[in-house]
């Protein structure tokens, strides 16, 4: 009797210490994922001042999903809050455009990657890519415009889960799906460039676009010519999947 109590002792012990390794191990690993530095260049584009300008930023701050994820008035909100998984804000854009340079909000929306380098989570960037300097530059210019105003401040908090997910490569960072975007979208132009047809005109030519006015990224129909059209994004597990994962998972 003592001796089985001895080898059920044993077999705890042995369970809880690996169980143990593995939780360091899990949280080891996400943290080196977080802590990734990512290189890209600081970008100056021009930001238009006059009226007309601003009320475009405003529209294409709605049809861009900017006032999806970051509320109407941009003040920012919990996307999502859930201790087990993550406790993550979009924050308040009318205090960030106070808070960074132009050109680090530029690296941030369409690169994904904060001042100190790492990268932003569950931000739409991979969408924010290809967005033309004109355009970001009206988005900028409308947020720019809007009176500061009281809302969270930049907060990622991991809960096991959510570093568990990261650990096995459930939730990718925005600056890591921006360079598998990039490498898709180089892919998809080598192989228009081989296609003997014409393809089909994109609405503005740009894929975020039309992906996020459709209201869905799985669209491959253009809505200029109803052809089909084969969107590299539509093929990757975005950000805005994720934020939802997130957010049905909490
Ligand atoms: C899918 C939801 C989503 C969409 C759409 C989205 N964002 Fe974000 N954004 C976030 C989240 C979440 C963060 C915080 C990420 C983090 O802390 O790692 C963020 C961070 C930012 C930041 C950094 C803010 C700071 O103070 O650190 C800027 C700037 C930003 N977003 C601008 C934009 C703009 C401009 C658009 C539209 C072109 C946009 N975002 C669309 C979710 C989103």
């Amino acid at each position: 009797m003592h001796r089985t109590l001895r080898w059920l002792r044993n077999i705890v012990v042995t369970l809880v210490v690996l169980l143990l390794l593995f939780a360091a191990a899990v949280y080891a690993r996400a943290e080196w994922i977080l802590r990734r530095s990512y290189d890209e260049p600081l970008v100056s584009i021009p930001i238009p001042t006059d009226s007309a300008s601003i009320a475009e930023g405003g529209r294409l701050a709605l049809v861009h999903g900017c006032r999806g994820c970051h509320t109407n008035t941009l003040t920012g909100e919990f996307l999502v809050d859930d201790p087990l998984l993550a406790r993550l804000v979009a924050p308040n854009l009318t205090a960030s455009v106070r808070r960074y340079s132009d050109p680090e909000l530029v690296r941030i929306i369409r690169r994904g990657v904060r001042p100190n380098g790492r990268s932003v989570w569950a931000m739409a960037s991979e969408m924010y890519a290809p967005l033309s300097d004109a355009d970001l530059g009206r988005i900028l210019a409308y947020i720019h415009s809007l009176p500061e105003a009281p809302g969270p401040d930049p907060m990622l908090r991991l809960g096991p889960l959510g570093r568990f997910g990261i650990t096995v490569g459930q939730f990718t960072s925005a600056a890591a799906l921006v360079r598998e975007t990039d490498s898709l979208t180089a892919a998809g132009a080598s192989r228009a460039r081989e296609s003997p047809t014409p393809r089909a005109p994109t609405w503005s030519g740009h894929p975020a676009r039309s992906a996020t006015a459709c209201g869905s990224r799985g669209s491959t129909r253009s809505p200029t010519s109803g052809s089909r059209r084969v969107t590299p994004l539509s093929s990757l597990p975005t950000s805005s999947r994720l934020a939802r994962r997130w957010a049905a998972a909490s």
